[in-house]
């Protein structure tokens, strides 16, 4: 049975740590951040973490920090929009409760982001192609873990965090599953 928890997945940019932070404070639930467990595990920024050890070491960093989740409950989780990349990590997000893909169009996440120097992945010479192939690629896998998908490109951040939380009171009401209050 999956544990009581609301966990978004998406790329950069869709809203993940603002929606959920939203979420969490609606139903008071806590909120944690993969990305923000691995600078705490080890003591290094994220675009630290790439340049020094390089995008297999964060991902290692990434699947741990995943692992310490696997007990929590009532926790909205954001996590790194890489993390349905790695195999053995898909399963893990299914079995930590709702999982949610907040999706957005090209368009919506290089304005949202193209102005961030923050995230390693897109420090290329054409980020915006860089967008298209990383979206190309992960869009099969969010969709193929998601149990329900909102797109995040034009409605509110209150209408989003509303619409998630009652499709999980739906999703947490089935018969096999615990009940959100
Ligand atoms: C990454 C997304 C980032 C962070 C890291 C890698 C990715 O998180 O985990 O820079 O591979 O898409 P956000 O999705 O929170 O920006």
């Amino acid at each position: 049975m999956a544990a009581e928890n609301i966990v978004l997945i998406g790329f950069m940019g869709s809203g993940k740590s603002s929606i959920g932070r939203l979420i969490a404070s609606k139903l008071r639930y806590r909120f944690v951040d993969t990305d923000q467990l691995v600078v705490s595990g080890t003591g290094m920024e994220i675009s630290e973490l790439f340049r020094l050890h390089g995008e297999a070491h964060f991902r290692d960093e990434e699947r741990r920090a995943l692992e310490s989740l696997k007990n929590e409950t009532r926790h909205v989780i954001a996590t790194g929009g890489g993390i349905v990349t790695r195999l053995e990590n898909r399963p893990a997000l299914l079995e930590l409760g709702f999982v949610v893909w907040l999706s957005a169009n090209e368009d919506t996440i290089f304005e949202r982001i193209s102005r961030n120097t923050k995230r390693p992945l897109l420090q290329t010479p054409n980020p915006r192609e860089t967008i298209a192939n990383l979206l190309a690629e992960r869009m099969p896998l969010y969709k193929s873990v998601a149990h329900f998908t909102i797109d995040t490109s034009t409605q509110s951040h209150n209408a989003i965090a509303e619409a998630v939380i009652a499709e999980g009171r739906r999703f947490f009401l089935r018969p096999e599953s615990s009940t959100m209050e």
